[in-house]
């Protein structure tokens, strides 16, 4: 069974003077261990669609079904890594990671001696009782990785969560996430606007088109690339035909956008 399932979802937003059709008729699964990405152009509804399978948004129409192991499991299914690191200024680095287990009434010795262990791998265990304001941006987002796989989530939702960062940065930290979701078998749901980063990170990608976003098409990264580390597969000699092949598709689809 799939670890995701969503079906027939449409999400329409009114207000007074609005009528905006973000989402129509939107159907895919996502597997365990798999990483999809949403790539589409600004407002074809990416941000919707990861507020919809995060549980923040109600749709409109249509579902969303993670597999459920126990129900007994308290554990957010979902962790959440976005452009805005949202770490609370006021906290210390290990007490921005440790605000998981706090809220979920388990902050002890086990969980506190967990977050060291991931700030250990995530490379920020010498600056643990740093503030937010003294890290680099590339720093603060390995901080908030650190602070969504304490809570051990099933699935990771990334909306953009390298578009702030220098491109350098932005290249370190894309190798870094993806080895880290490897190496602790999450599946991960990313919406970008970037295709180079899209195929770099993903086994699959769903190209959403605007107004109404719906699937245009899906591409399949080839086996070769999909075991390669992001920055491995930006230099493979087949990126550039499919980052060609997407470019295609993505350029027909802003000749398509009404002015
Ligand atoms: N809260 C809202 N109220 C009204 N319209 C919205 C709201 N949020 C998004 N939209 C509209 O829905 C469409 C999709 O938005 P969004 O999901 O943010 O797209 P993306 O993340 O791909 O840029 C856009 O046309 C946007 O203007
Ligand atoms: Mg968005």
């Amino acid at each position: 069974m799939s670890l995701l399932t969503v079906n027939h979802l449409s999400h329409h937003y009114h207000s007074k003077a609005d009528y905006t059709i973000a989402l129509d008729n939107i159907n895919f699964t996502l597997e365990h261990g798999e990483f999809v990405s949403i790539l589409g152009p600004s407002g074809c509804g990416k941000t919707t669609l990861l507020s919809i399978v995060a549980g923040l948004i109600k749709p409109t129409k249509g579902t969303i079904s993670l597999v459920e192991e126990d129900p007994s499991y308290k554990i957010p299914q979902m962790g959440y890594m976005l452009q805005q690191d949202y770490l609370f200024p006021w906290k210390s680095i290990k007490d921005n990671v440790l605000l998981g287990p706090k809220i979920s009434k388990r902050l002890n010795e086990e969980s506190t001696k967990r977050a060291l262990e991931i700030l250990k791998e995530v490379g920020l265990d010498n600056i643990a009782d740093a503030y937010p304001d003294e890290l680099s941006g590339g720093m603060r987002q390995r901080a908030a990785l650190a602070r969504t796989l304490i809570n051990d989530p099933k699935l990771l939702l990334l909306d953009e969560p390298f578009s702030a960062l220098d491109f350098q940065t932005k290249l370190r930290l894309e190798d870094f996430v993806s080895q880290m979701l490897k190496q602790y078998e999450k599946a991960a749901l990313l919406v970008t606007h970037d295709i180079s980063e899209a195929i770099a990170m993903s086994d699959r990608i769903i190209l959403l088109k605007a107004r109404p976003g719906k699937i245009k098409q899906v591409f399949t990264v080839n086996e070769e690339l999909r075991h390669l580390p992001p920055f491995q597969t930006r230099q493979h000699p087949s990126f550039p035909s499919i980052f060609d092949a997407i470019w295609k598709e993505m350029s027909a689809l802003e000749q398509e956008e009404p002015n």
